[in-house]
């Protein structure tokens, strides 16, 4: 007999709030991200607003992202603010030793990063360097950047033309400080934070949320001795960086071309981002049982060969269907955790990793990915519902994964969401839907679906993978009827 499919929604309970910032961006100097992808200068012939590409900053505006983290990653922390500052002409390089050693002319620095936040609507995310940098390099950042009073560091952002602080709130203290942010132990880096955050300031009424690095993707035991070495009082967010990948680190799979196999493979490993929240969750539930402390997933997705001809350090990949499905699942797991997870960063905007717009001299693509997170709006700040699921299963060798993957919120003006993945590569899915405790009276839906698995969207055909209305279900009652396509990702409202 045919498996029933079968979706409970507690439409009347929920009380943790999906933090929007949940949805965070994260561009680095790296590739073609910053330059060439955000920002072209004022001179450049690609149309642009005060130096920014126009395509991608209307096609970012549009996503109305909560927040975008800047400048790494890695760079972060070999960053020294004061080159990226005052007139661009006199602006010093420096030679970006991670990223393909190409040159860095500092001509994108905080004014320009946080223009550019404004432009977008973003809240900006900065991360200070503590591998290389010093105590007081990283404090007069902070002054340069928040301080509304007469000082050293005001008066040069003024003579630099912006009169009032930005006023602030997400501080990184260093990244990944285990590996290229100083290779440093879990005991040397959460005595580095105490030091570094005691000198990160709050000035007037703006209070920093400050973050420390995290630990890489499952060494527990960093979370451990940064939670307890760290007093509580002088960290908001603990940071995790969590990257699918298919194949190893000397051979990482081709982004295009894959099997059904490998396909499963990599929405089972990026599934396992569950088991990481849940454990590092547990170490901080013993120091923090309120949850205060947010966990800041702020790097994950997909990380694949580049593609072809391109320079291995700019880590320039496409994106298919797949990666649509690693943002969902990605997603709905960050959602379900939200009372831990105050906030994540996809890696990386523009041009890298799994990048939600791609660019070539003169046009722009807009990924599978940046589908989904465009579909994933109604999420953002809403209520979590819990919900109950009952799915038929995918198998492929030796391993079987559920074929639905769903979240479910409230929006403050009532509507249930409900975002469904149905990651089957080749099967429709009938799901019967039961709404508790409301009584539902109209229902829209979108969904991204594509061809196959793995198709793509190319500078000659944009529109392959793309989000679309989407009419097959049937209301009745509160039971919901709908036919998910297979290889799809929707987004159905209620209300
Ligand atoms: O996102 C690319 C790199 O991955 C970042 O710079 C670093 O933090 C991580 O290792």
């Amino acid at each position: 007999t045919a498996q029933t499919n079968r979706l409970i929604v507690n439409a009347d309970q929920g009380s943790v709030i999906i933090n929007k910032h949940i949805y965070g961006h994260f561009a680095e100097h790296l590739g073609r991200n910053i330059y060439g992808g955000i920002w072209v200068g004022p001179d450049s012939k690609i149309p642009n607003e005060e130096g920014y590409r126009l395509d991608v900053m209307k096609a970012i505006q549009k996503l109305e992202i909560p927040n975008l983290r800047w400048p790494g990653g890695c760079f972060a922390d070999e960053y020294h603010w004061t080159d990226g500052i005052g007139n661009p002409k006199d602006r010093p390089t420096m030679i970006n030793t991670h990223w393909g050693g190409v040159v860095e002319d500092n001509s994108f620095g905080t004014h320009e990063f946080m223009n550019f936040a404004k432009k977008i609507g973003a809240e900006p995310y900065i991360t200070g360097n503590v591998g290389s940098g010093s105590v007081d390099e990283m404090s007069k950042w902070i002054e340069y950047i928040n301080f509304d009073g007469v000082s050293p560091m005001s008066n040069l952002r003024k003579r630099n033309g912006q009169d009032e602080p930005w006023n602030i709130k997400y501080w990184g203290v260093g990244n990944e400080n285990w590996g290229c942010g100083g290779n440093m132990t879990a005991e040397y880096y959460a005595n580095e934070y105490r030091r570094y955050a005691t000198y990160a300031r709050d000035y007037g009424a703006n209070k920093l949320y400050k973050i420390a690095g995290g630990a890489n993707s499952n060494d527990y035991n960093w979370t451990e001795v940064l939670m307890k070495n760290i007093p509580l009082n002088m960290m908001d967010g603990l940071s995790v960086h969590y990257y699918t990948m298919t194949g190893s680190w000397t051979d990482k799979k081709s982004a295009t071309v894959f099997d059904r196999e490998t396909y499963l493979e990599t929405l089972r490993k990026a599934a396992g981002i569950e088991e990481l929240i849940e454990r590092h969750g547990a170490i901080m539930d013993q120091y923090d049982p309120e949850k205060r402390i947010g966990m800041i997933v702020d790097e994950w997705g997909t990380w694949y060969q580049v593609e072809p001809g391109t320079n291995p350090g700019f880590l320039y990949q496409q994106n298919t269907m797949r990666d649509a499905h690693v943002a969902a699942i990605s997603l709905n797991i960050f959602n379900k955790h939200a009372d831990r997870v105050h906030m994540a960063n996809l890696a990386q905007t523009v041009n890298v990793l799994q990048a939600i717009i791609l660019t070539n001299d003169t046009d722009m693509i807009l990924t599978p990915t940046y589908h989904v997170f465009d579909l994933y709006k109604p999420h953002k700040d809403a209520t979590l519902l819990s919900h109950h699921l009952v799915t038929e299963e995918v198998s492929y060798g030796k391993e079987k994964l559920e074929a639905l993957n769903v979240s479910t919120s409230k929006s403050p003006d009532g509507t249930v969401n409900i975002s469904i993945a149905n990651i089957h590569p080749d099967k429709k899915i009938d799901l019967d839907v039961v709404l508790r405790g409301i009584s539902a009276k109209s229902v829209t839906a979108e969904y991204v679906t594509a061809p196959s698995i793995d198709s793509y969207n190319t500078f000659e055909k944009k529109e392959v993978v793309k989000k679309a209305a989407f009419k097959d279900f049937k209301l009745d009652k509160d039971n919901l009827k709908i036919a998910v396509p297979a290889n799809s990702v929707l987004m159905v409202r209620v209300k």
